[in-house]
Protein backbone atom coordinates (compact mmCIF):
# COMPACT_ATOMS: atom_id res chain seq x y z
CA UNK A 1 0.00 0.00 0.00
CA UNK A 2 1.30 3.79 -0.42
CA UNK A 3 0.99 6.37 2.11
CA UNK A 4 -2.70 7.42 2.63
CA UNK A 5 -3.78 10.89 3.80
CA UNK A 6 -6.37 10.60 6.83
CA UNK A 7 -6.39 14.51 8.29
CA UNK A 8 -4.52 17.08 6.89
CA UNK A 9 -0.93 16.50 6.88
CA UNK A 10 -1.52 13.53 8.62
CA UNK A 11 -1.02 10.18 6.99
CA UNK A 12 -1.15 6.35 7.48
CA UNK A 13 2.09 4.38 6.40
CA UNK A 14 2.86 0.79 7.22
CA UNK A 15 2.19 -2.80 5.86
CA UNK A 16 -0.82 -4.86 5.52
CA UNK A 17 0.17 -8.30 6.34
CA UNK A 18 -2.23 -10.78 4.90
CA UNK A 19 -0.45 -13.82 5.23
CA UNK A 20 0.33 -13.84 8.78
CA UNK A 21 -1.16 -16.45 10.58
CA UNK A 22 0.84 -16.48 14.23
CA UNK A 23 2.08 -13.93 16.56
CA UNK A 24 4.72 -14.78 18.85
CA UNK A 25 4.25 -18.32 17.94
CA UNK A 26 1.41 -18.36 20.16
CA UNK A 27 -1.25 -15.93 19.04
CA UNK A 28 -3.50 -16.98 16.40
CA UNK A 29 -4.16 -14.30 13.32
CA UNK A 30 -7.10 -15.46 11.50
CA UNK A 31 -7.28 -12.74 9.61
CA UNK A 32 -3.61 -11.25 9.34
CA UNK A 33 -2.49 -7.87 11.15
CA UNK A 34 -1.60 -4.85 9.63
CA UNK A 35 1.24 -2.54 11.18
CA UNK A 36 0.22 1.23 10.78
CA UNK A 37 2.63 4.09 11.22
CA UNK A 38 1.92 7.24 11.06
CA UNK A 39 3.41 10.20 9.44
CA UNK A 40 2.47 13.83 11.30
CA UNK A 41 3.96 16.78 9.33
CA UNK A 42 3.64 20.21 11.04
CA UNK A 43 5.37 23.66 9.45
CA UNK A 44 9.04 23.12 11.33
CA UNK A 45 9.03 19.35 12.24
CA UNK A 46 8.07 16.13 11.11
CA UNK A 47 7.25 13.16 13.25
CA UNK A 48 6.95 9.24 12.17
CA UNK A 49 4.84 7.47 14.93
CA UNK A 50 5.65 3.86 15.25
CA UNK A 51 7.17 1.58 12.44
CA UNK A 52 6.98 -1.77 10.97
CA UNK A 53 7.31 -5.54 11.72
CA UNK A 54 11.21 -6.02 10.06
CA UNK A 55 10.04 -8.17 7.68
CA UNK A 56 8.24 -5.66 6.32
CA UNK A 57 10.80 -2.79 7.04
CA UNK A 58 11.11 -2.78 3.41
CA UNK A 59 7.21 -1.76 2.78
CA UNK A 60 7.73 0.97 5.03
CA UNK A 61 11.57 2.28 3.38
CA UNK A 62 9.84 2.62 0.15
CA UNK A 63 6.99 5.16 1.50
CA UNK A 64 9.54 7.08 3.02
CA UNK A 65 11.71 7.45 -0.11
CA UNK A 66 9.25 10.76 -0.48
CA UNK A 67 9.49 12.14 2.88
CA UNK A 68 12.80 14.28 2.53
CA UNK A 69 13.38 14.94 5.85
CA UNK A 70 11.80 12.96 9.91
CA UNK A 71 12.58 15.01 12.94
CA UNK A 72 11.26 12.55 15.42
CA UNK A 73 10.45 8.95 15.39
CA UNK A 74 8.19 8.17 18.56
CA UNK A 75 8.09 4.58 19.87
CA UNK A 76 4.76 3.94 21.39
CA UNK A 77 5.65 0.67 22.28
CA UNK A 78 8.88 -1.55 22.17
CA UNK A 79 8.03 -4.62 21.00
CA UNK A 80 9.26 -5.14 17.47
CA UNK A 81 6.33 -5.11 15.41
CA UNK A 82 6.45 -1.43 15.81
CA UNK A 83 9.59 -0.82 16.73
CA UNK A 84 11.82 -3.00 14.88
CA UNK A 85 12.38 -1.08 12.10
CA UNK A 86 13.84 2.42 14.04
CA UNK A 87 17.28 1.31 13.40
CA UNK A 88 16.72 1.35 8.91
CA UNK A 89 14.51 4.81 9.99
CA UNK A 90 17.41 6.19 11.50
CA UNK A 91 20.14 5.35 8.87
CA UNK A 92 17.80 6.83 6.55
CA UNK A 93 17.69 10.43 8.80
CA UNK A 94 20.95 9.93 11.29
CA UNK A 95 19.71 13.15 12.97
CA UNK A 96 15.92 11.83 14.11
CA UNK A 97 15.57 11.59 17.41
CA UNK A 98 13.61 8.85 19.07
CA UNK A 99 11.08 9.52 21.45
CA UNK A 100 10.25 6.93 24.08
CA UNK A 101 9.12 6.65 27.53
CA UNK A 102 11.94 6.44 30.11
CA UNK A 103 11.00 2.86 30.50
CA UNK A 104 10.70 2.56 26.66
CA UNK A 105 14.34 3.56 26.04
CA UNK A 106 16.05 1.05 28.17
CA UNK A 107 14.23 -1.83 26.22
CA UNK A 108 14.75 -0.50 23.13
CA UNK A 109 18.27 0.04 23.76
CA UNK A 110 18.07 -3.70 24.87
CA UNK A 111 16.30 -4.98 22.15
CA UNK A 112 17.74 -2.98 19.01
CA UNK A 113 21.00 -1.81 20.54
CA UNK A 114 19.71 1.45 19.39
CA UNK A 115 22.72 4.42 20.66
CA UNK A 116 21.79 5.85 23.53
CA UNK A 117 22.72 9.10 21.98
CA UNK A 118 19.98 9.15 19.71
CA UNK A 119 16.90 9.10 22.62
CA UNK A 120 14.65 12.02 23.76
CA UNK A 121 12.76 10.85 26.73
CA UNK A 122 9.53 12.07 27.60
CA UNK A 123 7.89 12.39 30.92
CA UNK A 124 3.53 11.46 31.18
CA UNK A 125 1.53 14.16 29.21
CA UNK A 126 4.61 16.11 28.02
CA UNK A 127 4.15 18.12 24.98
CA UNK A 128 5.99 18.28 21.51
CA UNK A 129 5.23 20.83 19.07
CA UNK A 130 5.96 20.31 15.34
CA UNK A 131 4.45 23.68 14.12
CA UNK A 132 0.69 23.94 13.92
CA UNK A 133 0.61 19.65 15.53
CA UNK A 134 0.87 19.52 18.69
CA UNK A 135 1.46 15.79 20.41
CA UNK A 136 0.80 15.04 23.59
CA UNK A 137 2.40 12.12 25.13
CA UNK A 138 0.22 9.98 27.83
CA UNK A 139 1.61 7.34 29.56
CA UNK A 140 -0.68 4.11 29.41
CA UNK A 141 1.41 0.83 30.73
CA UNK A 142 0.79 -2.24 29.87
CA UNK A 143 -1.01 -1.85 26.77
CA UNK A 144 1.06 -3.80 26.21
CA UNK A 145 4.01 -3.90 27.84
CA UNK A 146 4.77 -1.84 30.96
CA UNK A 147 6.76 1.09 28.92
CA UNK A 148 3.64 1.62 26.50
CA UNK A 149 1.79 5.19 25.70
CA UNK A 150 -0.44 7.03 23.41
CA UNK A 151 0.00 9.87 21.41
CA UNK A 152 -2.58 12.81 21.40
CA UNK A 153 -2.78 14.99 18.25
CA UNK A 154 -4.22 17.92 19.54
CA UNK A 155 -5.01 20.57 16.80
CA UNK A 156 -6.70 17.30 15.06
CA UNK A 157 -8.25 15.33 18.23
CA UNK A 158 -6.38 11.33 17.35
CA UNK A 159 -5.77 9.49 19.42
CA UNK A 160 -2.66 7.27 18.21
CA UNK A 161 -2.56 3.83 21.04
CA UNK A 162 -0.08 1.58 19.08
CA UNK A 163 -1.75 -2.02 20.48
CA UNK A 164 -4.37 -0.58 22.69
CA UNK A 165 -7.45 -0.36 21.05
CA UNK A 166 -5.99 -2.41 18.10
CA UNK A 167 -7.26 -5.77 16.17
CA UNK A 168 -5.21 -7.93 14.19
CA UNK A 169 -7.00 -7.32 10.61
CA UNK A 170 -5.84 -7.01 7.27
CA UNK A 171 -7.98 -5.06 5.18
CA UNK A 172 -7.61 -2.03 2.34
CA UNK A 173 -10.12 -0.51 4.32
CA UNK A 174 -8.18 2.03 6.41
CA UNK A 175 -11.07 3.13 8.67
CA UNK A 176 -13.79 0.64 10.24
CA UNK A 177 -16.64 -0.26 7.89
CA UNK A 178 -17.68 -3.55 9.76
CA UNK A 179 -17.63 -2.91 13.38
CA UNK A 180 -18.90 -6.78 14.19
CA UNK A 181 -15.82 -8.20 12.65
CA UNK A 182 -13.55 -5.36 14.37
CA UNK A 183 -15.64 -5.81 17.86
CA UNK A 184 -14.23 -9.79 17.43
CA UNK A 185 -10.80 -9.07 16.27
CA UNK A 186 -10.13 -6.42 19.02
CA UNK A 187 -11.96 -8.67 21.55
CA UNK A 188 -9.47 -11.48 20.62
CA UNK A 189 -6.05 -8.88 20.94
CA UNK A 190 -7.46 -7.45 24.50
CA UNK A 191 -8.25 -11.25 25.49
CA UNK A 192 -4.94 -12.49 24.63
CA UNK A 193 -2.07 -9.51 25.24
CA UNK A 194 -4.49 -6.98 27.88
CA UNK A 195 -6.47 -9.29 29.55
CA UNK A 196 -4.30 -9.53 32.58
CA UNK A 197 -4.01 -6.10 33.58
CA UNK A 198 -7.66 -5.28 33.92
CA UNK A 199 -7.20 -2.77 36.90
CA UNK A 200 -4.39 -0.77 35.08
CA UNK A 201 -6.42 -0.50 31.97
CA UNK A 202 -9.67 0.83 33.45
CA UNK A 203 -7.35 3.63 34.95
CA UNK A 204 -5.94 4.19 31.75
CA UNK A 205 -9.39 4.55 29.96
CA UNK A 206 -10.23 7.19 32.88
CA UNK A 207 -7.00 8.66 32.48
CA UNK A 208 -8.37 9.17 28.51
CA UNK A 209 -11.94 10.49 29.50
CA UNK A 210 -10.55 14.27 29.79
CA UNK A 211 -9.53 14.03 26.39
CA UNK A 212 -11.58 15.04 23.03
CA UNK A 213 -10.56 12.29 20.39
CA UNK A 214 -12.72 12.23 16.93
CA UNK A 215 -10.61 9.33 15.69
CA UNK A 216 -8.24 6.46 17.39
CA UNK A 217 -5.47 5.22 15.26
CA UNK A 218 -3.96 1.84 16.46
CA UNK A 219 -1.06 0.55 15.38
CA UNK A 220 -3.05 -2.86 13.76
CA UNK A 221 -6.11 -3.60 12.03
CA UNK A 222 -8.23 -0.27 11.15
CA UNK A 223 -8.50 3.15 12.06
CA UNK A 224 -12.16 4.21 14.49
CA UNK A 225 -13.56 7.33 13.18
CA UNK A 226 -16.58 6.70 15.31
CA UNK A 227 -14.02 5.74 18.69
CA UNK A 228 -16.65 5.76 21.51
CA UNK A 229 -18.24 2.07 20.40
CA UNK A 230 -14.70 0.77 21.04
CA UNK A 231 -14.54 1.82 24.38
CA UNK A 232 -17.09 1.07 25.46
CA UNK A 233 -16.58 -2.41 24.65
CA UNK A 234 -13.35 -1.90 26.65
CA UNK A 235 -15.05 -0.69 29.61
CA UNK A 236 -17.03 -3.55 29.38
CA UNK A 237 -14.33 -6.22 28.86
CA UNK A 238 -13.01 -4.86 31.85
CA UNK A 239 -15.31 -3.77 34.30
CA UNK A 240 -18.33 -5.14 33.26
CA UNK A 241 -19.94 -8.24 35.40
CA UNK A 242 -18.81 -12.00 34.05
CA UNK A 243 -22.26 -13.12 32.21
CA UNK A 244 -23.97 -16.35 32.63
CA UNK A 245 -22.03 -18.15 30.46
CA UNK A 246 -19.81 -21.21 31.25
CA UNK A 247 -16.93 -22.52 29.33
CA UNK A 248 -15.96 -25.28 28.51
CA UNK A 249 -12.11 -26.28 27.39
CA UNK A 250 -12.03 -30.40 26.77
CA UNK A 251 -10.40 -33.36 25.37
CA UNK A 252 -11.48 -36.41 25.06
CA UNK A 253 -9.54 -39.68 23.81
CA UNK A 254 -12.07 -42.52 23.64
CA UNK A 255 -15.58 -40.49 24.38
CA UNK A 256 -15.85 -40.49 28.17
CA UNK A 257 -14.85 -37.13 28.98
CA UNK A 258 -16.96 -36.12 25.95
CA UNK A 259 -20.16 -37.76 27.32
CA UNK A 260 -19.83 -36.15 30.50
CA UNK A 261 -18.98 -32.31 29.21
CA UNK A 262 -22.39 -32.98 26.53
CA UNK A 263 -24.38 -33.94 29.70
CA UNK A 264 -23.42 -31.09 31.71
CA UNK A 265 -24.03 -28.62 29.06
CA UNK A 266 -27.44 -30.09 28.17
CA UNK A 267 -28.07 -29.76 32.04
CA UNK A 268 -27.10 -25.91 32.25
CA UNK A 269 -28.38 -25.04 29.48
CA UNK A 270 -32.13 -26.35 30.86
CA UNK A 271 -31.31 -24.26 33.81
CA UNK A 272 -30.69 -21.33 31.86
CA UNK A 273 -27.29 -21.00 31.33
CA UNK A 274 -25.48 -20.30 28.28
CA UNK A 275 -22.45 -22.91 27.71
CA UNK A 276 -19.13 -22.71 25.28
CA UNK A 277 -17.55 -25.88 24.30
CA UNK A 278 -14.13 -25.48 23.03
CA UNK A 279 -12.57 -29.08 21.81
CA UNK A 280 -8.78 -28.55 22.82
CA UNK A 281 -7.75 -30.68 19.93
CA UNK A 282 -9.49 -28.56 17.46
CA UNK A 283 -9.85 -25.19 18.49
CA UNK A 284 -8.29 -21.89 17.61
CA UNK A 285 -6.90 -21.23 21.07
CA UNK A 286 -8.04 -17.09 20.09
CA UNK A 287 -11.76 -18.11 20.19
CA UNK A 288 -11.22 -19.73 23.84
CA UNK A 289 -9.37 -16.43 25.08
CA UNK A 290 -12.22 -14.54 23.76
CA UNK A 291 -14.88 -16.49 25.65
CA UNK A 292 -12.92 -16.37 29.14
CA UNK A 293 -13.46 -12.73 28.79
CA UNK A 294 -17.17 -13.28 29.68
CA UNK A 295 -17.10 -16.20 31.01
CA UNK A 296 -19.00 -16.37 34.86
CA UNK A 297 -17.33 -20.24 35.10
CA UNK A 298 -14.65 -22.01 33.20
CA UNK A 299 -15.17 -25.75 33.74
CA UNK A 300 -12.07 -28.16 32.43
CA UNK A 301 -12.94 -31.17 31.24
CA UNK A 302 -10.20 -33.87 30.57
CA UNK A 303 -9.06 -38.00 30.39
CA UNK A 304 -5.92 -39.07 32.46
CA UNK A 305 -3.17 -39.12 30.68
CA UNK A 306 -0.16 -41.18 32.57
CA UNK A 307 -1.16 -39.93 35.65
CA UNK A 308 -1.89 -36.55 35.06
CA UNK A 309 -4.08 -34.45 32.86
CA UNK A 310 -3.80 -34.50 28.78
CA UNK A 311 -1.36 -31.85 27.70
CA UNK A 312 -4.30 -30.23 25.92
CA UNK A 313 -6.06 -29.24 29.05
CA UNK A 314 -2.75 -28.36 30.48
CA UNK A 315 -1.74 -26.26 27.91
CA UNK A 316 -5.78 -24.59 28.34
CA UNK A 317 -5.45 -24.25 32.20
CA UNK A 318 -1.48 -22.46 31.72
CA UNK A 319 -3.32 -20.25 29.53
CA UNK A 320 -6.19 -19.41 31.50
CA UNK A 321 -4.17 -18.93 34.73
CA UNK A 322 -1.70 -16.67 32.77
CA UNK A 323 -4.87 -14.32 31.08
CA UNK A 324 -6.30 -13.92 34.16
CA UNK A 325 -10.38 -14.17 33.21
CA UNK A 326 -12.92 -12.53 35.45
CA UNK A 327 -14.85 -16.11 35.86
CA UNK A 328 -15.80 -16.52 39.53
CA UNK A 329 -16.05 -20.55 39.58
CA UNK A 330 -14.02 -22.72 38.49
CA UNK A 331 -14.32 -26.38 38.44
CA UNK A 332 -13.00 -29.92 36.54
CA UNK A 333 -14.65 -32.95 34.83
CA UNK A 334 -12.38 -36.15 34.32
CA UNK A 335 -12.27 -39.82 33.63
CA UNK A 336 -9.62 -42.19 34.13
CA UNK A 337 -9.15 -46.24 33.89
CA UNK A 338 -7.22 -46.98 37.00
CA UNK A 339 -6.13 -43.47 38.83
CA UNK A 340 -4.04 -40.64 39.15
CA UNK A 341 -3.80 -37.59 40.05
CA UNK A 342 -4.85 -35.02 37.42
CA UNK A 343 -7.46 -33.16 40.14
CA UNK A 344 -4.62 -32.38 42.12
CA UNK A 345 -1.89 -31.28 38.77
CA UNK A 346 -4.48 -28.88 37.46
CA UNK A 347 -5.17 -27.57 40.72
CA UNK A 348 -1.66 -26.66 41.36
CA UNK A 349 -1.61 -24.77 38.04
CA UNK A 350 -4.20 -21.97 38.53
CA UNK A 351 -2.54 -19.67 41.78
CA UNK A 352 -3.68 -16.69 39.52
CA UNK A 353 -6.79 -17.20 39.35
CA UNK A 354 -9.22 -15.71 42.45
CA UNK A 355 -12.20 -18.23 41.95
CA UNK A 356 -14.59 -20.19 43.92
CA UNK A 357 -13.78 -23.87 42.85
CA UNK A 358 -17.00 -26.31 42.67
CA UNK A 359 -16.33 -29.87 43.62
CA UNK A 360 -15.18 -32.02 40.34
CA UNK A 361 -16.84 -34.79 38.92
CA UNK A 362 -14.53 -37.59 38.00
CA UNK A 363 -15.52 -41.04 36.74
CA UNK A 364 -13.82 -44.49 36.40
CA UNK A 365 -14.34 -45.85 32.78
CA UNK A 366 -17.84 -45.52 31.65
CA UNK A 367 -20.00 -42.75 32.76
CA UNK A 368 -22.51 -44.14 35.24
CA UNK A 369 -25.88 -43.10 36.66
CA UNK A 370 -24.04 -41.60 39.78
CA UNK A 371 -22.28 -39.65 37.27
CA UNK A 372 -24.97 -37.93 35.50
CA UNK A 373 -26.94 -37.18 38.99
CA UNK A 374 -23.41 -35.58 40.18
CA UNK A 375 -23.26 -33.82 36.51
CA UNK A 376 -27.22 -32.67 37.30
CA UNK A 377 -26.04 -31.41 40.83
CA UNK A 378 -23.23 -29.38 39.47
CA UNK A 379 -25.32 -27.67 36.43
CA UNK A 380 -28.17 -26.64 39.75
CA UNK A 381 -24.48 -25.33 41.52
CA UNK A 382 -23.55 -23.37 39.63
CA UNK A 383 -26.77 -22.21 37.82
CA UNK A 384 -27.43 -21.01 41.29
CA UNK A 385 -24.56 -18.99 41.96
CA UNK A 386 -24.94 -17.24 38.45
CA UNK A 387 -28.29 -16.32 40.13
CA UNK A 388 -26.96 -15.22 43.67
CA UNK A 389 -24.25 -13.22 41.73
CA UNK A 390 -26.64 -11.71 39.02
CA UNK A 391 -25.13 -12.88 36.04
CA UNK A 392 -27.06 -12.15 32.92
FE1 LIG B 1 1.69 -5.04 18.50
FE2 LIG B 1 2.66 -5.57 21.72
O1 LIG B 1 2.88 -5.32 19.90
Amino acid sequence: MRMRQIAENVHWLGAIDWDRRLFDSLIPLPDGTSYNAYLIQGTEKTALLDTVDPPMADVLMAQLEAVPKIDFIVSQHAEGDHSGTIARVLEKYPAAKVVATPKAKTMLIDLFTLPESAFVTVADKEVLSLGGKTLEFIHTPWVHWPETMVTYLREDRILFTCDFYGSHIAASDLFVTDKGRVYEAAKRYFAEIMMPFRGVIQKNIANLEGYDVRMIAPSHGQIYDEPAWIVDAYRDWVEGPPHNTVVLPFVSMHGSTRIMVDHLAAALVDRGVRVELFNLAVTDIGKLAIALVDAGTVIVATPTVLTGPHPLAAYATLLANALRPKAKFLSILGSYGWGGKMVETLAGMIPNLKVEVIDPVLCKGKPSPEVFEKLEQMAETIAQKHKENGFA
